[in-house]
């Protein structure tokens, strides 16, 4: 791989070992993928954090967070002293929500260990936003900027919806991108590669929230990792749908990238979204394949009993909130069941301030930051049956808990919550 003088010199150890060794690692990880040089990021999503009872016993026996950052960050066999990192770096989604750990299972000694990582993150300059969609919460980045994202659901929206440019980095790469500011040039950096690739002609319209959900889900499972162009849109969708369209997607497939003919920023035309590329296939979603899909997420549940409610894959938006809150407002939980819903700090800030999360509470509900029921393994005690409004959450749950799964509308969501009931049906 080709190195420009100001890499050689990080590479020869000018910054120190740190940054030497995220070389190392950054120029190993190009050359496996046949990048032929490194980019400029000043973009960096990642995770640092030691969340789990081996992290907590890895660092305390290796001397501190410095061990874990050269283990896991950087795939070092010794433990080097790291610098403040050298680019503007969000921290994802954990595992789990430090304001309430017991409810999710968390020993307090896991909570302290974790409460001193927080100072030896924001110490190194990173950003503690706690979740899979910093693009919500202060990391917007511009049309055509490189950077390295992890979490799939972030990446397709930073690639699609922003026109930004990542590929789905893990915690080794976007560490050593963070102490170089350099990610290898391949993938979705490079123009030819965003094109699309299969066309996604609609014959229904697509316009709520759970509509985008099921969309996404049947994209990705026909496209895996391509490109898809979706034509043939009546609604503008909102961040909620676009984001919800796009987990979807990069759950039953591997979709880092799609174009919305006319609403996302490298597709205003369908020649545009294509450029030199040939149509591969063409797809139709009409009826049959959106009840397919409603079906397949759905294919889980058969008992109607709901213990657990979980909403906020990926993380709520404000409007989400908003709309939950009205939703529930005067009603109760039942007491056969739970409502948990996961949002980022600051919008948990915004919700606080708004009287939305009083709304909540009042009817026995909870809103979470930091992490979601897949990540943190965490559910109500004895959840057998759950109920969710993310296609996402619907097609990782049950493997990950074990339980059944429900999928349908906020609004179902919510009833079911209230009435510890599913009677949610397609539409
Ligand atoms: Fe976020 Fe958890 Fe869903 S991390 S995208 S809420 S699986």
């Amino acid at each position: 791989m080709k190195l420009n003088d100001d890499e050689k010199a990080m590479a020869d150890g000018r910054d120190g070992p740190a940054v030497q060794r995220a070389m190392d690692l950054l120029m190993r990880y190009g050359q496996a993928l046949g990048a032929e040089r490194l980019v400029d990021t000043n973009n960096v999503c990642g995770t640092v954090s030691a969340t789990t009872p081996f992290m907590r016993d890895f660092a305390l026996s290796k001397g501190g967070m410095d061990a874990v950052f050269s283990e896991f960050n950087l795939d070092s066999d010794d433990v080097v002293e790291i610098p403040p990192v050298k680019t503007f770096t969000s921290h994802l989604q954990l595992g789990f929500d430090p304001a309430h750990a017991e409810m999710m299972g968390v020993s307090e000694d896991v909570v302290k260990f974790y409460r001193k990582g927080e100072g030896y993150i924001a110490g190194h300059g990173i950003q503690l936003m706690n979740t899979c969609t910093p693009y919500q919460v202060g990391n917007i980045p511009t049309r055509g900027e490189h950077c390295a994202w992890m979490e799939s659901s972030a990446v397709v929206y930073c690639n699609s919806v922003l026109g930004a440019r990542t590929n789905t980095e893990g915690r080794e790469s976007t560490g050593a991108a963070s102490l170089t500011g350099k990610i290898p040039y391949w993938g979705y950096h490079m123009p030819e590669n965003r094109l699309g690739t299969h066309l996604i002609e609609l014959d229904v319209e697509v316009t709520s929230t759970s509509d985008w959900g099921l969309l996404g889900y049947f994209i990705g499972e026909q496209v895996q990792d391509k490109v898809p162009v979706v034509h043939g849109l009546t609604d503008v969708p909102n961040l909620a749908r676009l984001k919800h369209f796009g987990a979807a997607a990069a759950s039953s497939g591997g979709v880092e990238m799609y174009h919305l003919v006319g609403t996302t920023p490298e597709a205003l035309t369908r020649e545009q979204a294509f450029g030199r590329n040939r149509v591969v296939e063409t797809l139709r979603y009409g009826e049959a394949e959106r009840r397919r899909a409603y079906e397949q997420l759905n294919h889980t549940a058969d008992d109607h009993d709901v213990d657990y409610v979980m909403l906020g894959c990926p993380h709520y938006t404000i409007e989400q909130i908003w709309e939950a809150a009205r939703l529930i407002q005067g009603r109760k939980v039942h007491a056969n069941s739970a409502l948990w819903i996961f949002t980022p700090r600051a919008i948990k800030a915004l919700a606080d301030q708004n009287g939305y999360t009083k709304i909540i509470e009042d009817a026995g509900g909870v809103i979470l930051s930091d992490s979601c029921s897949a990540m943190s393994r965490a559910a109500p005690k004895g959840t057998k049956v759950v109920a969710l409004d993310s296609a996402k959450q619907a097609h990782y749950l049950p493997a990950i808990l074990g339980v059944q799964a429900w999928y349908g509308s906020t609004a179902e969501c919510i009833d079911a919550a209230c009435t510890g009931r599913w009677a949610g049906r397609y539409a």
